[in-house]
């Protein structure tokens, strides 16, 4: 079974850097929140250089549903218990602000990406209204622009939801094309296959030796890379997966999210539905035909829907508190923890960081202030933690029989001390990288769905050759030679 985004395609390369910079900022990483920080900064004069690992559309933004929204991962009835009522209000406002400014660039710029303004509707979990009613009562407590409505006739179900009215979709790859053409017709410069080995408050170093020196240094390369523990211990990462079914009636777009936990999300694009959901911890066991499966029942009972025509999955970073980690930190800026709404929260962290740089007031950068402890939710951070903590111990667990392995599987093979991460190919040809994660020493395990090391104690990801694809960590796994000889053992 293969994997696809519904969103990827053949793109555009930019060449890698070659020399020495200097610039105002330099921004690292180019999904949606490195582009969003470097047309901010070059909108307001700066002179500034992105730098991608690999290419644009290589990290999760082309992995989204895309629905540009300020009902988030939590509920507010939750973010109000956890933040406070004026906080809560700051998330509401500068979520419903991104989806404006989001608006107002794809506007300005003339970028081609199917971006419009569509209502959203929370819907129950099976018995769950009371949640729904409650959640209304308390965004009519704090003014909220939502109101308690009836869904579209052509969804089954749903006797009520919660309706957000204004909000928005997008084809996020093309918004990311369209957002790197608008920073270079600015004067931006951007360039591809240039992976930032080391950082500090006033230059970056890439992997091939060249030195961009920038007043500003901005991190934005989703799981913030070498951060020595810093953030890894306050995100937990989740694997969460998408179908795309044919739809079998016209429907007017309109988003979908429910209470279940994990809940299920849903956008139209064009004939087609876009579906979400079965979300657990990265490198724990999962089925992904399992979890593509769940997804698509639950929409058959809901949705007019026919043939499966796509399914994948990527990975979002959960925070304890609900919202992400934006804005300055020590001598660098970062935006991380997108806690599955990260399109808004790298919005929103672009913004902060504009005004940073610009010393002007921004009025959401205390709540999403980066050097925090997660808010309230402690009991639910120790247990993340603690589970990260836990995953130590697989290093104990049993080995697996090489021997036993199908096309497609991985599996973990103790060698005397040490153990191997071992993935025999659709060829049936075996691969051997060492199992232990780079970042802090975790057992990596194996990710059927897209043919990945995972590690769950942070959410490093390797490509089946030990390549670093998600930090924290920065070194690839180490490539073990003669994998075969394991067989014979
Ligand atoms: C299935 C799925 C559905 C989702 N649905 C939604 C949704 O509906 N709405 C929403 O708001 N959010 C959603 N999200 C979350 C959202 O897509 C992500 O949070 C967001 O795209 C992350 O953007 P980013 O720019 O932080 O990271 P990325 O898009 O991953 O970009 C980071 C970039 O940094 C680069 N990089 C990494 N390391 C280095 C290095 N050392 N040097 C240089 N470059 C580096 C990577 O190659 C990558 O291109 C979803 C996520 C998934 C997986
Ligand atoms: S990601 Fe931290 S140990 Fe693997």
């Amino acid at each position: 079974m293969s994997t696809h985004s519904h969103w990827m395609q053949n793109l555009p390369t930019h060449n890698p850097l070659n020399k020495d910079l200097i610039a105002d900022a330099v921004v690292v990483g180019a999904g949606i929140a490195g582009l969003s920080t470097a047309y901010q900064l070059v909108k307001a004069g700066l002179s500034v250089v992105v730098l991608e690992r690999d290419q644009i559309g290589s990290g999760e933004t082309p992995r989204s549903s895309a629905q540009v929204t300020a009902s988030l991962d939590f509920l507010y009835q939750e973010l109000v218990t956890i933040h406070g009522r004026e906080a809560t209000r700051l998330i509401y406002q500068s979520h419903t602000a991104a989806i404006a400014e989001m608006e107002r660039m794809v506007q300005t710029e003339q970028l081609d990406c199917d971006f419009r303004r569509v209502s959203g509707h929370l819907v129950p979990a099976p018995g769950d209204d009371a949640t729904v009613q409650k959640e209304a009562s308390v965004h009519r407590g704090l003014g909220f622009d939502t109101r308690l409505s009836t869904p579209p006739a052509w969804v089954k179900g749903f006797a009520e939801s919660l309706e957000y009215p204004q909000q928005g979709q997008v084809d996020p790859l093309q918004y990311l094309l369209g957002l790197a053409k608008a920073i270079e017709k600015h004067g931006g410069l951007i360039y591809g296959s240039s992976p930032v080995l080391s950082y500090t408050g006033d230059h970056v170093v890439t992997e091939q030796g060249h030195t961009v020196h920038a007043n500003h240094v901005v991190i934005t390369t989703n799981a913030v890379v070498s951060e020595h523990g810093k953030y890894s211990f306050r995100l937990t990462p989740y694997r969460t997966y998408m179908v795309s079914l044919k739809l079998t009636e016209q429907i007017e777009p309109v988003l979908f999210y429910d209470t279940s936990d994990p809940y299920f999300y849903v956008r139209p694009d064009g004939d087609m539905l876009l579906v979400g959901g079965a979300d657990h911890r990265t490198g724990e066991p999962a089925d992904p035909k399992e979890r593509w499966q769940t997804i698509e029942s639950w929409a058959r009972a809901h949705f007019p829907v026919g043939e499966r025509l796509e399914q994948w999955s990527g990975q979002v970073f959960n925070s304890a508190d609900g919202i992400a980690f934006l804005g300055k930190t020590g001598d660098i800026y970062v935006i991380t923890g997108d806690t599955g709404n990260g399109l808004t929260h790298a919005t929103i962290g672009s913004m902060i960081i504009r005004d940073q740089v610009l010393g002007q007031e921004n009025p959401w950068i205390e709540v999403y202030r980066p050097d925090r402890f997660p808010r309230g939710n402690y009991r639910a951070w120790i247990k993340d933690a603690g589970r990260s903590i836990g995953h130590v111990f697989d290093w104990f667990k049993k080995s697996a029989e090489v021997q036993n392995l199908q096309p497609g599987q991985g599996c973990i093979v103790r060698q005397g001390l040490s153990k191997c991460a071992v993935h025999r190919d659709e060829k049936g040809e075996l691969h051997a990288v060492g199992a232990m994660c780079t970042h802090l020493g975790c057992e990596v395990s194996w990710n059927g769905a897209e043919h990945t090391w995972d590690c769950p104690c942070h959410g490093s990801r390797f490509a089946s050759d030990g390549t670093v694809l998600t930090g924290p960590a920065r070194a690839p796994l180490a490539k073990l030679e003669h994998p075969e000889k394991l067989e014979l053992k």
